[in-house]
């Protein structure tokens, strides 16, 4: 001991629930885009959907082998879903879309701005607990078409507070952690996008 006082910092109000009231609006509006497109109409509607996902999941994608994110966050190779957005559109016998322009993340990436559009990515798959519901009615499920939308095999619960946890324990500055809201804004706006290009 020093004799200075050991001061523990003051708890961070939990970085998810920020991020989660800082991108409720965005999410209304692009649950509200997605389901008015009818998704889970006939599975013709459901590969839109898919291209959406297959869109925002290939910016992503070189995030999960990225040492530095996989430092910070538990499991991060488990929790990619490109892979599987693949296997569903090879389930439906249609070929993925080509895409030509740049993900938006390569090799390098700014660490904050990569936690908010991870949070974003995660986010969605403790939501997709309702929409694997609405796809079984058109014969998709965890093993065909729809594995992307599966939850992780200790629980989709646990899997988000695995992540949550680690995102909390983050030590960022006021300007990280404002890069970190603004990665996950980008991200919606980026699947908001998306839907207005594919779904048109
Ligand atoms: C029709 C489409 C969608 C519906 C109906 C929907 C529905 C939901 C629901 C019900 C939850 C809460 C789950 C829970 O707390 O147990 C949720 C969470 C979430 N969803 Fe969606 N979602 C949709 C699409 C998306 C998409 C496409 C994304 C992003 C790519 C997304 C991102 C998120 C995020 C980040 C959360 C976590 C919010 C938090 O911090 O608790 N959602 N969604």
């Amino acid at each position: 001991m020093s004799g200075t006082i050991d001061l523990v910092p003051p708890p961070v109000a939990s970085r998810a629930k920020t991020l989660k009231a800082e991108t409720r609006e965005t999410h209304e509006r692009l649950d509200g885009s997605i389901m008015a497109g009818r998704p889970f109409e006939s599975q013709e509607r459901y590969a839109l959907f898919l291209a959406v996902q297959h869109g925002f999941h290939r910016d992503i994608e070189a995030l999960y082998a990225n040492p530095a994110l996989d430092a910070l966050l538990p499991d991060l190779a488990g929790r990619r879903r490109f892979g599987d957005i693949e296997r569903d559109f090879a389930d439906l016998g249609i070929v993925a879309p080509e895409r030509t322009e740049a993900p938006a993340f390569g090799e390098t990436a700014d660490i904050p701005t990569a936690l908010g559009w991870l949070y974003v990515a995660e986010g969605s798959n403790l939501g997709a607990a309702f929409l694997i519901k609405a796809a079984t009615k058109i014969g998709l499920s965890e093993e065909f078409g729809a594995r992307h939308l599966a939850g992780a095999p200790e629980g989709r619960g646990l899997h988000w507070k695995t992540f949550t946890e680690a995102l909390d324990a983050l030590d960022l500055d006021e300007a990280e952690e404002a890069r970190m809201i603004a990665g996950a804004k980008a991200a919606f706006g980026r699947v908001q996008g998306l839907v207005g290009t594919v779904f048109g």
